[in-house]
Order: structure tokens, then C-alpha cells, then sequence
């Protein structure tokens, strides 16, 4: 089939990429004039792990195109997939102004009937005003437009392999046309006709992407629910651990005897420095301030962001009492990514506590495998190195900030030898306290006693 893809920021491209390495023809446009002429000289703006092989295999295939014209892109679809920014406005709701603005676009620019896919995460009702918008630009012309929301639920870093290894697929239709066309876009993935850039040979992973066909409004719902009980799960475990501290538990045991009741499910029930990036902030917000718009004080949610933005308190809290004067002092902060295996600082915990012990004071010397281009951009206070150990060294104290590998398999003999004191705050529970002990440190984490 012929799509279109608007937007080629994360999303719209992992979604073009994948989509062109399933069998589709896909043209892709953005308004940033320069992304585009990038994409089509070969670069890729973004870094996501197997994105730049995708991209490239669809590219010699002869199924991806870029081009700035939105309208040549608009009339190249069949199907047009939505993928542009929904940032959150001051009160936390949605910003929706980048979708009235392509729905006009779509509206003026189409010439035959177009399946209009929204991909970008929206609030409830966001298809009922984009099927009126696109009617009242089209001015009453003849083509038809016929809304779908299929939410993306990937995982920054792992979003091309969850691409083509769905949990479920979400269509959100008013029609069963609609609902058939969405099923054949999607076929090559239900069905595994792709090639699976993670395994050349033959992927071993067992088909089990569920197809679901629901009401727009619902599949809209589906998105905002999803994120946000994930986040709800996250500070529940971080209430556990402010309760085993306070009742010498140990929150790892908890959480894992927890998670291996089916119903609970182990993951995401890691307690450190909380949920950061890009989604799970924005989304739990607009989920609220959706809420509150209907009469609904969604007061678990608030809870659980309250929970989360006490986690940078939590953490100072534990620096500042180890440390007991923070103002010069020189502190190592291993991880500036919200999580792992990403180069996106967007909400990160580490650039909270950063700028905090700036304010304090403190000399901070950071280290990150893939992060440190951006953090550079808008840290400026801060030495950074790409050798951890350098930033280690002479050290009153070392925070962790996100759970990379790389800091997991630190040797901490060799580490400790260089610093001025032996103390490590422990923001992502990598290490055992245990052995921490044993090598000598002052070890402080989250929930453990
Ligand atoms: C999330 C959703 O998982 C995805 O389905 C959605 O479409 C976009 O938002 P992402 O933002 O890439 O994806 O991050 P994710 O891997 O879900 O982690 C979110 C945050 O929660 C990270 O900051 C992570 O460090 C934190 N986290 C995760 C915890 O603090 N504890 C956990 O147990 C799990």
C-alpha cells in the first residue's frame, strides 16, 4: 500500500522505516526542511538502535522517500500516519496545534479519499475534532476522510524491535473499511513477513501481536491508560521503598516476591530516581488534566506524580546527609539519559539533580555512553568525560543516575582507589549493599535498609 507519513521525528520515522521494511511504499515529510534533506542524503537524525540499518535496506528497496512538500507527500498515501509533536502546554494538557495545522494541510492538499491515521499520543476526543476539522477545510469538497487512531506503544531504544514484535496492535475505527485497511497495512507484521533486522536468520521470536479493533475514542484511551498505570506501577514501588527504609525492609525482595504473582507482573516495579523522558511525564499529565476537563479528579494519578518528583528530594536528601556539606565538593554523576540505552535527556532525573547540586555548590563532573552531545548543550557548568573512571576520580562522591550496563560492571576495587572518599548514592539499586560494604563504602540506595 502507499503511505504517508507526517512528521519525522521519533515516532514518524521508526513507524515509516518499519512500515517500508514490511512491503509499503512510504513517503515521508516534515516541516524542518533540513531533516529532510538529511534523511535523503543518507544521515539519520535520531539515534535508535537498528533504525539506520531499517532505514537504509528500505531505502535501496526503493520504498522510503522524503520529501519537504507536504502536499506531494499527502497526495502520495493512501493512508496518512499523523507522527507529529504533541508537546505538554503550561497547565499539562495536550498542545494540539501541530495536528490542526496538517489537518488543514490534509484537507487542502488532498485530491482521492485518504484513511487519516492518528500515531501521535492525543487525549480522548482528538479524533471527533480532527474528523471536523478536516471537513470544515475541505470546504465540503468530495473526498472522503475517514479518522483511525492506532497509538504507538514503543520503547525509546527498543522501539524498532517493538515495532515488529507488538504485544497488540490498536486501531481505533468508525467503519470496518477502515478497520480492513488498517489490517492489511499491518498483515506483513501479524503475519511476520518481515525481515527482522535483530535476527538475519530467522527470527525465533513466537508471533503474538494481537489485532484489536476498537471505538476511536477507546484506542485513544488505550494509549493514555497504558502509560499512565505503568507509571502508577513505578511510584507504588517507590512508596514500598520509603516504607522499607523506614521498616527495614529490603525493597528488592519485596518487589520481586511481588512481581512473580502473574497478576502484579515483575516489570516495572524498579524503585530509584522515578519515571523520566519524554512520554511518561506528559502523558500522565494530559491523563489528569483530561480528567479534570470531564469532572473527574484522577487523584491516584496526581499521587503518583507527586511521588515521582519527590524522588530527586529523596536522592539530595541522602547526598546532602552523606556528604553533609555539598558546596565544593567535587561529585562524579554516572547516567545523564533517563534510562538506559538512549541519548534523550528530556525529564531526566540526572539533569534535576545536576542543576541542584550546581546551585549548592558542588563541582560535577559527569560521564554517560551516549548522552553527553545533548546534556553538554544545556549543562554547561558541568566536566564531562567519556572514561567514567575519569569522572570517578577524586571524587567525594559518586551518584548514579541511570542504570547503564556499563556503570552495572564497574570495577569498584579499581574506582575507589582514586576517589577522595569512598561514597556512592545509589539512585538505580545496581549494586548489592553487601558488597559495597565489603569493598569499603559508604553505599546508600533506595529501600534497602
Ligand atoms: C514509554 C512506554 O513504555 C511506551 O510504551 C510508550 O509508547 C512511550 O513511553 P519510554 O518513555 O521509552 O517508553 O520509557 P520506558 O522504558 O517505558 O521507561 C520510562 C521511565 O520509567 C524511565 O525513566 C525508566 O528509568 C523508568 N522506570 C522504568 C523506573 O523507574 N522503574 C521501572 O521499573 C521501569
Amino acid at each position: 500500500m502507499h503511505l504517508s507519513v507526517i512528521g519525522c521525528g521519533y515516532v514518524g520515522l521508526v513507524t515509516g522505516a518499519c512500515l517500508a521494511e514490511a512491503g509499503h511504499e512510504v513517503m515521508c515529510t516534515d516541516i524542518d526542511g533540513g531533516r529532510i534533506a538529511q534523511l535523503k542524503s543518507g544521515d539519520v537524525p535520531i539515534y535508535e538502535e537498528h533504525l539506520d540499518e531499517v532505514l537504509k535496506s528500505a531505502g535501496k528497496a526503493g520504498r522510503i522517500s522524503y520529501t519537504a512538500d507536504a502536499g506531494e507527500a499527502i497526495r502520495f498515501g493512501d493512508a496518512i500516519f499523523i507522527c507529529v509533536g504533541t508537546p505538554p502546554r503550561e497547565d499539562g494538557s495536550a498542545d494540539l496545534s501541530a495536528i490542526d495545522h496538517v489537518a488543514q494541510q490534509i484537507a487542502t492538499e488532498a485530491r482521492t479519499s485518504k484513511l487519516v491515521v492518528e500515531k501521535s499520543t492525543v487525549p480522548a476526543r482528538t479524533g471527533e475534532e480532527l474528523k471536523r476539522a478536516l471537513e470544515a477545510y475541505s470546504r465540503g469538497g468530495n473526498v472522503k476522510f475517514s479518522v483511525v487512531s492506532n497509538p504507538e506503544f514503543l520503547r525509546e531504544g527498543t522501539a524498532v524491535y517493538d515495532f515488529f514484535h507488538p504485544d497488540r496492535i490498536v486501531v481505533g475505527v468508525s467503519n470496518e473499511d477502515a478497520a480492513e485497511k488498517m489490517r492489511e497495512i499491518y498483515r506483513p507484521i501479524l503475519e511476520r513477513k518481515f525481515h527482522c533486522p535483530l535476527h538475519k536468520n530467522g527470527c525465533p521470536a513466537e508471533p503474538k501481536g494481537e489485532f484489536l479493533v476498537t471505538t476511536i475514542n477507546s484506542a485513544e484511551l488505550i494509549k493514555h491508560a497504558s502509560n499512565s498505570f505503568l507509571a502508577l506501577k513505578i511510584s507504588y514501588a517507590n512508596v514500598i521503598a520509603d516504607l522499607c527504609e523506614r521498616l527495614n525492609g529490603d525493597v528488592e525482595q519485596v518487589t520481586h516476591a511481588m512481581g512473580l504473582d502473574p497478576r502484579i507482573g515483575s516489570q516495572f516495579l524498579k524503585a530509584g530516581l522515578g519515571f523520566g523522558g519524554f512520554c511518561f511525564p506528559k502523558d500522565i499529565q494530559a491523563f489528569i488534566r483530561l480528567a479534570s476537563s470531564v469532572g473527574l479528579d484522577f487523584d491516584i494519578l496526581r499521587a503518583a506524580e507527586r511521588v515521582n518528583k519527590e524522588r530527586i528530594e529523596r536522592f539530595l536528601e541522602k547526598v546532602n546527609k552523606a556528604l553533609w556539606v555539598v558546596k565544593g565538593k567535587r561529585i562524579a554523576v554516572l547516567g545523564l539519559a533517563f534510562k538506559a540505552n538512549t541519548d534523550d535527556i528530556r525529564f531526566a532525573p540526572a539533569i534535576d539533580v545536576i542543576r541542584r547540586l550546581l546551585d549548592e555548590g558542588a563541582q560535577v563532573h559527569a560521564s554517560d555512553p551516549e548522552a553527553m552531545e545533548r546534556a553538554k548543550r544545556i549543562l554547561p557548568g558541568v566536566t564531562l568525560h567519556e572514561d567514567p573512571y575519569d569522572a570517578i576520580r577524586d571524587a567525594h562522591a559518586v551518584l548514579i543516575c541511570t542504570e547503564w550496563s556499563a556503570f552495572k560492571n564497574l570495577d569498584w576495587e579499581r574506582a575507589g582507589q582514586s576517589m577522595a572518599r569512598k561514597l556512592v548514592v545509589d539512585g538505580r539499586n545496581l549494586y548489592s549493599p553487601k558488597k559495597m560494604a565489603d569493598l569499603g563504602f559508604e553505599y546508600y540506595s533506595f529501600g534497602r535498609g
